[in-house]
């Protein structure tokens, strides 16, 4: 595969994000952060993507009000700045059928549970954790899998596992998952750069 070239779609803190390029800048993900694209025009994400001289932009339906111009506008963006992979990082909007198809297995995401169990509509955030902890669950993590229709349904590409202590609230449940996440999502990104991992 021809070097990795990442466009992110972030809504609000993008760590993971921040992960990436970190990662990139360490010399231990051969790729290149090309883009980051997010709905919110207060994103702790596009101001992160400033100071580290990537090209950001605020696309949302303020400016794209029916769902297929919002698709459209996200999609050329991506392809202005010649992404050939996509990657979820805290988006809190359904990505639209035209960058799905055009981007088919190349749009990654990174979930804060063990899929595919605590997934779906509604699991996202503190949810997730919630659900966990109520569940009685020994063990959560993260995974990063392939987006497609369905909500944190494609194939799974990475997970990492974390214990879960009786004395655990959603913070700090949600704290030790987040540093697991931050180290995943680097290296399945490093696994595909390298074709261990192949998308097609
Ligand atoms: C992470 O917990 C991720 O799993 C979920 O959204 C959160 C994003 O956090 N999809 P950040 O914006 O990367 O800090």
């Amino acid at each position: 595969m021809e070097k990795l070239r990442i466009g992110f779609l972030a809504s609000h803190n993008g760590s993971n994000m921040q992960a990436i390029i970190d990662s990139i800048k360490r010399g231990e993900l051969d790729a290149i952060p090309a883009v980051v694209i997010s709905n919110n025009s207060n994103a702790f994400a596009l101001e992160r993507a400033r100071r580290e001289g990537i090209p950001a932009y605020h696309i949302s339906s303020k400016q794209y009000p029916t769902e297929e111009e919002l698709d459209k506008a996200i999609l050329e963006t991506l392809i202005k700045h010649n992404v050939n992979i996509v990657c979820l990082a805290g988006y809190m909007k359904k990505v639209g059928p035209k960058v799905l198809n055009y981007f088919k297995n190349r749009v990654l995401n990174i979930h804060p549970a063990l899929l595919p169990k605590f997934g779906g509509k509604g699991m996202f955030g503190k949810f997730v954790h919630e659900a966990v902890l109520n569940a009685g669950e020994k063990e959560s993590g993260c995974t990063v899998h392939l987006v497609d229709e369905i909500y944190d349904h494609g194939r799974i590409l990475g997970q990492k596992i974390v214990p879960v202590y009786p004395d655990d609230t959603v913070e700090t449940l949600a704290q030790r998952v987040l540093e697991q996440e931050h180290k995943l999502y680097p290296e399945v990104l490093q696994k595909i750069a390298k074709g261990e991992i192949v998308l097609d």
